[in-house]
């Protein structure tokens, strides 16, 4: 099979690309000399991820390592395809303590994150009423993103207690996560941010081991910060998720280029305004996302850049505006286009802005490797 016996929109993972920015990343970090726990939430996928833990080319299989989860779903799923170690990143809800309490019953090391006392106490007494010990990280406000607890908050160190004390949890150590790094103008932003959010969470590793206090882990990372971090000394290990297939948010960051995004849309022309010099095409936001993360950065994408059928970029195209299940494809500067070139049945592909959003519309990968010939198809999955 090639693309061209696909049902348009589909959704196209180069396994080239996908393997070269997956080997980059981990380069990078075993130079700096710290762990990788890949962050699953765009994949959703075991067998991306098996192509994340997989050894350099011609090397043998690594027994599944840890992982990052946003979802108990991507946990249950995981652990059913052989990962124990997996760390739930998102705050704590209580209604989901009795879904860890029976993941980790049946062998699953899930840890939690929280950032503060209240959700410490909620936490603990589950875990005694259930007769388990939820490990629990505390989560670091590194940047002012959104959530966690500010470097040098005594309450640090009042949580830390209480999850060590009380029955019902263990304190796993300290996590942070530098979001913002998605905002930052200039890529020595994002090294300093990256050296922020190093230095925030080990403050707070070593100001619970002075207090007596464990701290086995201490986590950071977001891909910005990962790609562009120049030391990890005290981290354990990194988190970072769309590395595998980067999008148009992070090359407009500077984090990537064009050629390094993995995930494409697959489209086909439905018709034409030539009044307008439209090409409208059956990808609308239903296939793209409504993801519009280009939108604030110095190049505005639109709902995405339009590729030929060999991902190659085409002029200045890009998906102006969607419907719900129809694209508009016009120049960028609304300068004319040549119509006659975009037949109706011809295949594009489109570079999405933000390819979690964009792929969490899709069952499945067609997965290419550089040429239009289908080598698998790879299932996935989305929701809760
Ligand atoms: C807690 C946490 N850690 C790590 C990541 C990974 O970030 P990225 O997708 O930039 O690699 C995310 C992303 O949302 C996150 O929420």
């Amino acid at each position: 099979m090639d693309l061209t016996d696909l049902e348009t929109p589909a959704l196209i993972l180069d396994r080239t690309k996908l393997d070269r920015n997956v080997a980059r990343m981990r380069e990078h970090l075993t130079k700096l000399k710290v762990a990788l726990r890949p962050h699953v939430k765009t994949a959703k996928s075991i067998d991306v991820l098996r192509r994340v833990l997989k050894d350099p080319p011609g090397g043998v299989e690594r027994e599944p390592g840890g992982i990052t989860v946003s979802t108990l779903k991507e946990a249950e799923y995981f652990f059913s395809n052989g990962v124990r170690d997996i760390l739930y990143a998102v705050g704590m809800a209580p209604n989901k303590l009795l879904h860890i309490a029976e993941l980790r019953r049946k062998g699953a090391d899930v840890a939690l994150i929280l950032d503060s006392i209240e959700a410490a106490n909620i936490v603990a007494a589950k875990g005694q009423e259930l007769g388990v010990e939820f490990p629990a990280l505390i989560e670091i406000d590194s940047d002012g993103h959104r959530s966690g607890i500010k470097p040098g908050d005594s309450m640090l160190l009042d949580i830390g207690g209480r999850l060590h004390e009380r029955n019902g949890t263990q304190l796993r150590g300290v996590l942070t996560h530098a979001g913002d790094s998605s905002n930052c103008s200039s890529i020595d932003k994002i090294r300093a941010l990256a050296e922020r959010e190093r230095a925030a969470v080990v403050q707070c590793a070593e100001a619970l081991k002075r207090a007596g206090l464990p701290c086995p882990v201490v986590s950071v990372g977001s891909t910005p910060t990962a790609t562009f971090a120049e030391r990890m000394d005290g981290v354990t290990e990194v988190r970072a998720g769309v590395y595998m297939f980067f999008d148009l948010v992070m090359a407009g960051l500077g984090v990537c280029t064009l050629e390094d995004i993995a995930l494409t849309v697959m489209t086909s022309v439905i018709g034409h305004q030539p009044d307008r010099n439209w090409i409208i095409t059956d990808a609308g936001w239903m296939a793209m996302s409504r993801d519009r993360g280009t939108a604030k950065q110095r190049v505005d994408q639109g709902y995405g850049v339009v590729c030929d059928l060999a991902g190659k970029p085409i002029d200045d195209l890009i998906v102006a505006e969607t419907n719900q299940e129809h694209g508009i494809v016009a120049d960028r500067r609304g300068r004319p286009v040549d119509l006659a070139r975009f037949p109706v049945g011809m295949l594009l592909r489109v570079m999405p802005n933000h390819a979690c959003a964009t792929a969490a519309q899709y069952s499945q990968y067609h997965v290419i490797a550089g040429e239009p010939v289908i080598e698998a198809v790879w299932p996935r999955f989305s929701g809760w």
